[in-house]
């Protein structure tokens, strides 16, 4: 079996875990919250396996210091996590909601009392529900609305927490919501979430302003999910639909947020849905999108491979699954090469000042056995082959500096409900129990022994009251 190496990981590597707000929260209609696009998505028929929504969740927002202490147990030292929009500017825009802003103070002191560097994301997915009713983000008016959201949370926060996410996955916010509607608002239109992108990238560098400004010593990036595209073959004709692919999932992406604009190739394939040929790029867009900053976060689950499909859609391109390969419970191909494969391309496409994993996992259906223990063989294989293959990118020269498991707990799987599982640490969702699975325990091992000797860094803070 493949096995991590813990001194491939430089010193004062990063070692987390991840979660988002609403996959967790719970309390969702609680302390001045209002709706985000996602409640009223769980709310329509047919969207959410099961019916299933994350009014309750993880009920993470009330167990809050219990989760803390777990978060703490693994020894791990940050904590990715995201803050909801709908907490803290109910309306979308205008008035600051302080009991939204008081939980996250709660949520910073409590992880830097315990020795744990926050890491917050500032937009993962829960849009408040009067924003998409103004128009969503295909409307250039909510990448503004997101900067003064930017502006009240680092204003409220930077003083504490030094480690920015502006957007998680602006790919999946734009073309599962707006292009296929598989998740919120559910719209299926290639324009739509063309525009969106736009805009969400817009708020990436509205963000990453707000940052600079109110948090000068901070270090801010965006997340992208990215996935290295493979051929099928070699023929040119594959070569060119895995270029195709690249373009919509990567590149699309990375380009204007490493300040080159957007990949030509890629805006002349999408003709009249491209925001150019809407007149959606302003004098300045690609400016701000392209401003440099401090890292680029990564979430990656699984590679493609795909062919050249001349009749199937505007991308022409079909992903296959690849014969003999292992698939995880969401059907993603374990591909961990892939991974060593994506670092380096990174490093030597874009040469990115320092790269954060700040994704990274596998669902599978688990059970407690009758000794109340969780034996996820196959998910523990998984991070023992992703962070070998991580090990290695860094030992040929990618700059990876830090590494969040997703996800720190089971939660709410967005469209699939509670029925895939991604947690190190399973959740019993009738008691809320918590019990650290066989996958948790080794991850905790293993940051044992590539932490051992290294001096605990982070400034202290006053314990929380
Ligand atoms: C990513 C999301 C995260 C989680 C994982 C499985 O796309 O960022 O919230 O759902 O997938």
């Amino acid at each position: 079996m493949t096995q991590p190496n813990p001194k491939n990981f430089p010193p004062r590597f990063t070692w987390g875990v991840a979660t988002s707000s609403y996959q967790i929260e719970g309390a969702a209609h609680e302390d001045g919250r209002s709706p985000s696009i996602w409640d009223t998505f769980c709310a329509t028929p047919g969207k959410v396996l099961n019916g299933e929504n994350g009014d309750v969740a993880c009920d993470h927002y009330h167990r809050l210091d219990r989760d803390l202490d777990l978060i703490q147990s693994l020894g791990v030292n940050a904590y990715r996590f995201s803050v909801a929009w709908p907490r803290i500017v109910p309306g979308g825009r205008g008035a600051t909601n302080q009991a939204g802003l008081d939980f996250y103070s709660r949520v910073v002191d409590g992880l830097l009392a315990r020795d744990i560097t926050p890491w917050l994301t500032l937009y993962h997915w829960d849009l408040p529900q009067v924003l998409q009713d103004r128009g969503g983000w295909p409307a250039r008016d909510t990448a503004l609305a997101f900067g003064d959201y930017a502006e009240v949370v680092t204003t409220a926060l930077g003083d504490r927490v030094k480690h920015w996410i502006t957007i998680n996955e602006p790919w999946v916010a734009a073309f599962m919501g707006y292009g296929n509607g598989i998740h919120a608002p559910g719209h299926t239109n290639l324009a739509e979430s063309f525009a969106a992108s736009h805009h969400l990238l817009l708020a990436h560098g509205l963000g990453v302003q707000a940052v600079r400004k109110n948090v000068p010593d901070a270090q801010v990036g965006i997340t992208l999910n990215l996935a290295a595209a493979y051929p099928a073959t070699d023929s040119e004709m594959d070569k060119a639909a895995a270029h195709r692919q690249d373009g919509f999932a990567n590149r699309w992406y990375l380009d204007p947020v490493f300040g080159r604009g957007y990949p030509r190739d890629f805006v002349e394939l999408l003709g009249d849905a491209s925001p150019q040929a809407q007149g959606l790029v302003l004098p300045g867009d690609l400016d701000l999108i392209g401003v440099v900053s401090d890292f680029l976060g990564v979430n990656m689950y699984s590679r493609s491979v795909v062919e050249d499909a001349p009749d199937d859609g505007w991308l022409r391109a079909r992903g296959l699954r690849v014969e003999g390969s292992e698939y995880t419970g969401f059907d993603w191909e374990v591909a961990p090469q892939s991974l060593t494969d994506l670092m380096l391309r990174l490093q030597k496409d874009y040469n990115p000042v320092a790269i954060y994993i700040t994704e990274n996992g596998a669902s599978y259906p688990d059970t407690v056995n009758a000794d109340g223990n969780v034996q996820d063989e196959a998910r523990t294989r998984y991070f023992q082959q992703h962070l070998a293959a991580l090990g290695d990118a860094i030992t040929d020269g990618a700059k990876v500096t830090g590494y969040f498991a997703w996800s720190l707990m089971d939660n709410f799987e967005w469209a699939e409900g509670y029925d895939k599982r991604f947690g190190i640490v399973y959740v019993d969702f009738e008691t809320q129990a918590r019990t650290l699975k066989q996958s948790g325990q080794w991850y905790r091992d293993f940051l044992a022994r590539a932490q051992e000797g290294q001096p605990v860094t982070l400034p202290r803070f006053p314990a929380p009251t």
